[in-house]
């Protein structure tokens, strides 16, 4: 397993390990999994875009947290409380948008999107154009090795676990609920509690990841 430090030098690194997977004959998925807070849908923007700029229309971005029920199933389930655990996704459906990703390639596949101002996703809001080579997926239970999810790796051409050192994952997830509307309160309570659980899932949970990507706290993204 390569070890990678990223914001940094290793970005570099990074952005030629997508390069070829892109460049190989078909359609690559990569994935990036870690723990709430850690940085995935930040490192995947960043290597996204600049892919695009070398290979524009070829490399799409689908979140795992696409998948999140809807508000009113998880009420229905009484679910609510637990948002974001590994039972409150529609996994099959992940794994099969993974097989469609693969194997239709000769026209659109359309995939959801979460918006994080309503908490939830949004239908056919991704399109997958026959053109793109890469597809980069990322999200908490990419790796976790328990059913349905353990069905995930091997859609997968490539996974990278993200690790950030817990202090400044929990900080950086706490500003982020209040970024989007949590009060100071309610924001710790989530961080600390069902965020936190689903971290210890995450990181007790890594499976066996291409690349380990450690997160440099000290540099700042540049997107
Ligand atoms: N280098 C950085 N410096 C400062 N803040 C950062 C840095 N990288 C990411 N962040 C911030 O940390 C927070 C968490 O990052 P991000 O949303 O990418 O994590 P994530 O792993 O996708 O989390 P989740 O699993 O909850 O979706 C975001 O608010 C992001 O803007
Ligand atoms: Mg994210």
């Amino acid at each position: 397993m390569e070890q990678i430090s990223w914001p940094g030098r290793g970005f570099d690194t990074l952005v030629g390990r997508a390069t070829a997977l892109l460049q190989r004959p078909g359609r690559a998925v990569l994935g990036i999994a870690g723990a709430p807070g850690s940085g995935k849908s930040t490192l995947a923007d960043e290597l996204t875009a600049a892919i695009d700029d070398d290979f524009p229309g070829q490399v799409v971005q689908v979140g795992m947290d696409a998948f999140h029920l809807a508000q009113r199933v998880l009420n229905r389930h009484g679910l609510a409380h637990v948002k974001g655990a590994p039972e409150t996704f529609d996994c099959y459906g992940y794994i099969d948008l993974l097989e469609r990703i693969r194997e239709h390639t000769d026209h659109p596949v359309y995939a959801p999107e979460f918006r994080r101002e309503i908490e939830e996703s949004i239908a056919h809001a991704v399109e997958i154009a026959p053109a793109v080579r890469l597809v980069v997926t990322e999200g908490n239970y990419l790796l976790l090795n328990a059913e349905p999810w353990d069905g995930v790796r091997s859609r997968l051409d490539e996974v990278w676990f993200v690790h950030l050192q817990d202090s400044i994952r929990r900080s950086r997830l706490q500003a982020r609920h209040t970024h989007y509307g949590l009060g100071t309160d309610a924001a710790e309570t989530k961080t600390l509690g069902s965020d936190e659980a689903n971290a210890r899932l995450v990181n007790s949970s890594r499976g066996n990841p291409d690349v380990w990507v450690e997160v440099n706290a000290d540099a700042p993204v540049d997107l």
